[in-house]
């Protein structure tokens, strides 16, 4: 890239070229996020790819979300700014070890975090977001019996909140795991009353702390309408740029590591994405998400019954 390139100028100039959307998650830098056509949560995210009519969707985000951009909208050409955007959940479910899981236990149906790789969409009956979790698990008959995975933190909150019994898949997002209860007792301290919203990727001894648990998009409305002016946001930090944007007069505390900041909880998988690599990316149309059609149609199908059961 020719120093003194205006990345953000060209990236909009090759927007319209390209006939490109750029989707973004909450935890991209405030500058990927400003620019791109739509932020959102993972579910609000996956509608955006699956409805939309450019030609190219840049993802900004990590693989298993534009791999279930590609799912839902296979004729558009997907771009990754990094290959490498992986998710520690993800990596913590290989396909074969989930595939022996669910046949050591026929009977159970799989509902799995979309956090996941295709290949575990395909082995899994119904997908979930943290955001739609609860209202498809709602719909479930009782009696059915249910795996869980990857993510054992939202699983036991699933559980705890409503009461299902479910086995879960050991898996964790290492940025929510990182978060220290005692730093966070700590600011609690500092801040006499100010609510806490929580991830449910979170660990229950700081879900156990939170006024208000959900979605990046749920954390994003709570701190919209919350009483008082605080507030200590348990996620990956990022998402505090959206909350200034939206409320500017009210004060948004990322909660603790062990460290006592919360720079140890940036994701380091979303971090990968830049904006050199998203200028690349919509230059190159590379790197891009290319997938085997037979595994497409079989993630698809949980994928589908998530929009669904969801809606
Ligand atoms: P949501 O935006 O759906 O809450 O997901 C958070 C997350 O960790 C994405 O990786
Ligand atoms: Fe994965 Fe956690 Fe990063 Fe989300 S925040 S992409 S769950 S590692």
């Amino acid at each position: 890239i020719p120093q003194g390139t205006d990345l953000r100028a060209e990236i909009d100039r090759l927007r319209k070229e390209r006939n490109a959307v750029i989707l973004g998650h909450y935890y991209q830098s405030p500058e990927i996020q400003d620019l791109s056509d739509f932020v959102g949560d993972s579910l609000e995210l996956s509608r955006k790819a699956a409805e939309t009519d450019a030609d190219v969707i840049a993802f900004c985000g990590v693989r298993f979300m534009a791999e279930t951009a590609k799912i839902l909208s296979p004729q558009k050409i997907v771009v990754l700014p990094d290959m490498d955007a992986g998710c520690s959940l993800e990596d913590s479910c290989p396909p074969a070890q989930f595939k022996a899981f669910r046949e050591a236990h026929p009977d159970h149906i799989a509902l799995s975090y979309i956090n996941c790789s295709a290949e575990v969409k395909a082995l899994s009956d119904i997908i979930v977001t943290s955001s739609s979790a609860e209202k498809i698990l709602a719909q479930i008959p009782k009696e059915q019996k249910i795996i869980f995975g990857p993510d054992k933190h939202l699983g036991g909150y699933l559980k705890r909140k409503l009461g299902r019994d479910m086995l879960l898949w050991p898996g964790v997002c290492i940025v929510h795991e990182a978060f220290s209860e005692t730093e966070l007792l700590k600011l609690k301290v500092q801040h006499p009353g100010a609510p806490v919203a929580a991830h449910p990727e979170c660990p229950p001894y700081i879900v156990d702390h939170a006024d208000y648990v959900g979605s990046t998009s749920g954390i994003l409305d709570f701190a919209k309408t919350m009483p008082g002016d605080t507030l200590i946001v348990a996620t990956e930090p990022h998402i505090i740029h959206q909350m200034e944007k939206a409320v500017p007069h009210k004060n948004f505390i990322g909660a603790p590591g062990a460290d006592g900041n919360c720079n140890c909880n940036i994701c380091p998988y979303m971090a990968l994405n830049t904006m050199e690599k998203l200028y690349l990316s919509l230059r190159d149309l590379q790197p891009r998400i290319e997938m085997d059609e037979t595994l497409r149609l079989q993630a698809k199908k949980s994928l589908d019954r998530m929009l669904e059961m969801a809606s």
